[in-house]
């Protein structure tokens, strides 16, 4: 009995690891993470591939759920499955914490996130500065700019997440997120990156300048900004391959 914590990856059923996809096999109950990211296949996907029925865990059962999760946990083999990493949102941590507070044994199982797939920019990774989070009502927000502003004077890249809602298919995107940082004071000439999709052979890479971006559309849906700071010459080399 154990509660599997599983990162499935960024883009399809079959990101998983052979250790993660081994747990799932031994599971009793399956739960998907569905609210703080989203693939680019259906559930069925996965629970052909799994051979297991796969139950969609959102918000309200992920977090006001938790115990009942970790009841199953402690007579069953439970796995909850995480797009990208299992700890890349903080969401997940909490649960981790519970379930050592009440003695639930855990495995964990990683994968790849967002996080890092945004290197396949050609920025580098021990360059980026703190990450912020841009909500669905920002009007009123500073937090992001000023995240920002702290990490452009130390000569660091700015990766900016956007907030999602995938059961009622309502993404942030570059589009607006460019609109209201420049709302908000940020220099419109700035060179930046957005990315789409990210993790898939549809994946979209765009260099541009912030005020480019307003009237911009990528193709897909979830969608990162990043703002680079200093860069190295070879991150700027790359970075021509997508302008
Ligand atoms: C809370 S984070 C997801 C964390 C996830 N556990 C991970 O490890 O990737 C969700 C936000 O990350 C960004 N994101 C996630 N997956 C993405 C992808 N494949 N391409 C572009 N942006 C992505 C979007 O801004 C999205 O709204």
């Amino acid at each position: 009995m154990a509660l599997f914590m599983i990162g499935i990856g960024l883009n399809d059923e079959k990101d998983i690891t052979v250790k993660g996809l081994e747990l799932v096999k031994s599971a009793d109950i399956v739960y998907l993470e569905s609210y703080t990211s989203t693939l680019n296949v259906p559930i069925s996907n996965l629970e052909e591939f799994y051979g297991k029925k796969v139950i969609l865990a959102d918000r309200e059962i992920v977090e006001n759920g938790v115990d009942k999760i970790l009841e199953e946990a402690s007579s069953k083999n439970v796995a909850f499955l995480v797009i990208g990493d299992v700890f890349s949102a903080t969401t997940h941590a909490g649960m981790l914490m519970d379930a050592k507070e009440k003695g639930v044994s855990v495995e964990i199982v990683h994968n790849t996130s967002i996080l890092n797939v945004v290197t396949e920019t050609g920025l580098f990774l021990y360059q980026f500065g703190k990450i912020t989070s841009i909500p669905f009502n920002y009007s009123d927000v500073k937090v992001p700019v000023d995240v920002f502003n702290d990490n452009y004077e130390k000569g660091y890249h700015t990766l900016f997440l956007f907030d999602l809602n995938p059961s009622e298919k309502k993404f942030l995107k570059v589009s607006e997120v460019s609109k209201y940082l420049i709302l908000k004071g940020i220099s419109g000439d700035l060179i930046c990156v957005g990315c789409a999709r990210m993790g898939g052979v549809d994946q979209e890479i765009k260099v541009s300048k912030l005020k480019d971006f307003v009237d911009f559309r990528f193709e897909k849906t979830p969608q990162c900004l990043i703002i680079p700071g200093k860069m190295h010459f070879l991150e700027e080399e790359f970075l021509e391959r997508f302008k």
